[in-house]
C-alpha cells in the first residue's frame, strides 16, 4: 500500500509539473536502499515506475523498510536486492553487472549516533571511503550515465558553527577543511571523488549535503539512535525511561524531514546534475533543548527533562543555507518541525506498541 508520505512528495512534484516520466522504466540502483532515507526513495522511485534494485548489507538498514503496509516487498526481493558489502569492490561490481543501472542513487555508508561515530572513527573512515571509492569504481567500470552521492553537514569545519540568528552555512564553506569526526571527513573526501568523477568521466554527478534528517523509519535503539528519535523513544517509553537529554541542550541543529529529502534526490536528478554540492538545510536551527520541550509537547504527557553535560554534543550549533536548492532544484522548506515531529512520534509510538523493534540492539 502506498505511503501518505511519499503520497505527498509525488502529488507535489506533480502539481509543479516536473517531468516525472524520466523515472518510467529506468533501471535504478540505490546503495543503501535498505536504509532509513533510502527506502523511502525505493518507495517513490517505484512508484514513480522505475525499475529498482537495491545493494545493501543491512548494516544497520532491514528488509523490513521496504515492506509496504499491506504486506508486499516495493521490489522482487530474489531478483533486485543484493545483500553486499560494498566494503568488497567484487560485491558492489556484481551487483552493477547483474542489475545495470541507468542511474544510482549512492546513499550506502556508516552512520550512527555520535556515540558510535566517535568511538569508532579509524572503522567509520575506513568504511565509508572504500563504500565510496568502490562504488564510484564500479560506476566508472560499468559507464553508468548518471550516479547521485550525497554527503553531510557533519563535513564542515569544527570552527565555523553558526549562533542563533547567524548566517546559515553556504556550501563553499566547507573549506578550508576540518570536521570534527572521521565521519564528516569520509564523507567530504565523497564529494571530492564525486566530483573528480564528473571531472574526468562522462557520468553526469549529482552532490546533494544534507542537514539532520528525521522521520519515520529512523532509529530507534538505544545503542544507536540519533537525537530525535532518541528523545521521542524516551518520551513515549516515560516513566520507564528517564528523559535524559545528552549535553547541555544548548548545542543546536538543522532538521529535516525525510519526506523533504526524498523530493530533493528526485529533483536532483531531473535538475541538478553536474552542478557541484547542492545542500539541504531549512536554514533554521533548533537547539536540542527546543527539540526536548517539542516532544514533550507532542507526547501529551508531564515529563521533566534533565541534560546530562557527561555525555557528548557533538558541535555547538549549525544550519544550513538552502538558496541552490531553491534556485536549482525548485526545492523549498516543505514540512514544518512541529508536523514531522508529530509525524515520526506516531510512526515511534505505534513501532513500539506493536513491538516491531529491539530498542537495545
Ligand atoms: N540521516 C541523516 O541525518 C543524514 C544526514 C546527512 C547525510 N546523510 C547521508 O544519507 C545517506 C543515508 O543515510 P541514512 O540516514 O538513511 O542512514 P542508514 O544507516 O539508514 O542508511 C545507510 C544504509 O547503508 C547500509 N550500509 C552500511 N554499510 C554498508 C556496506 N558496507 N555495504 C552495503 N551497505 C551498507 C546500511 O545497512 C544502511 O541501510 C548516508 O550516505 C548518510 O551519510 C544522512
Amino acid at each position: 500500500m502506498e505511503s501518505p508520505l511519499i503520497s505527498t512528495v509525488l502529488n507535489r512534484l506533480n502539481s509543479e509539473k516536473l517531468d516525472l516520466s524520466w523515472f518510467r522504466k529506468k533501471k535504478i540502483l540505490v546503495t543503501g536502499g535498505a536504509g532509513f532515507i533510502g527506502s523511502w526513495l525505493v518507495e517513490a522511485l517505484v512508484r514513480l515506475g522505475a525499475d529498482v534494485s537495491v545493494v545493501d548489507n543491512l548494516w544497520r538498514g532491514s528488509i523490513d523498510n521496504l515492506e509496504s503496509s499491506s504486506g508486499e516487498y516495493w521490489i522482487p526481493l530474489d531478483t533486485h536486492f543484493f545483500q553486499s558489502d560494498i566494503c568488497d569492490y567484487a560485491s558492489i561490481n556484481s551487483a552493477m553487472k547483474k542489475s545495470l543501472p541507468d542511474f544510482v542513487y549512492h546513499l550506502a555508508d556508516i552512520v550512527a549516533g555520535i556515540d558510535f561515530v566517535f568511538s569508532n572513527e579509524l572503522f567509520v573512515y575506513n568504511a565509508n571511503t572504500l563504500i565510496n571509492t568502490n562504488t564510484f569504481k564500479a560506476v566508472q567500470e560499468n559507464r553508468t550515465p548518471g550516479v547521485v552521492y550525497v554527503g553531510t553537514a557533519c563535513s564542515y569545519p569544527r570552527s565555523l558553527q553558526t549562533k542563533p540568528g547567524g548566517r546559515p552555512l553556504v556550501e563553499d564553506q566547507v573549506y578550508p577543511a576540518d570536521p570534527e569526526s572521521a565521519y564528516g571527513w569520509s564523507k567530504l573526501m565523497g564529494e571530492y571523488e564525486a566530483n573528480l568523477l564528473a571531472q574526468n568521466t562522462s557520468t553526469e554527478v549529482g552532490i546533494l549535503r544534507l542537514q539532520n534528517v528525521y522521520g519515520p523509519r529512523s532509529i530507534l535503539s538505544r545503542k544507536r539512535s540519533q537525537v530525535i528519535p532518541s528523545l521521542i523513544r524516551k518520551a513515549i517509553l516515560y516513566p520507564e525511561e528517564e528523559f535524559v537529554v545528552w549535553g547541555s541542550g544548548k548545542q543546536s541543529r538543522d532538521f529535516v524531514f525525510v519526506g523533504d529529502v526524498v523530493d530533493a534526490l528526485l529533483r536532483i536528478a531531473l535538475l541538478g546534475m553536474n552542478k557541484d554540492v547542492i545542500q539541504i538545510g531549512t536554514a533554521q536551527e533548533t537547539t536540542v533543548a527546543e527539540l526536548a520541550k517539542l516532544i514533550v509537547k507532542t507526547s501529551g504527557k508531564d515529563i521533566p527533562v534533565h541534560f546530562d553535560s557527561s555525555k557528548p554534543e557533538g558541535d555547538g550549533g549549525r544550519c544550513g543555507n538552502f538558496s541552490r536548492a531553491r534556485d536549482l532544484l525548485g526545492w523549498n522548506v516543505f514540512t514544518c518541525l512541529e508536523d514531522g515531529i508529530r509525524q515520526t512520534y506516531e510512526w515511534a509510538q505505534s513501532q513500539i506498541q506493536r513491538k516491531m523493534i529491539d530498542l537495545d540492539d
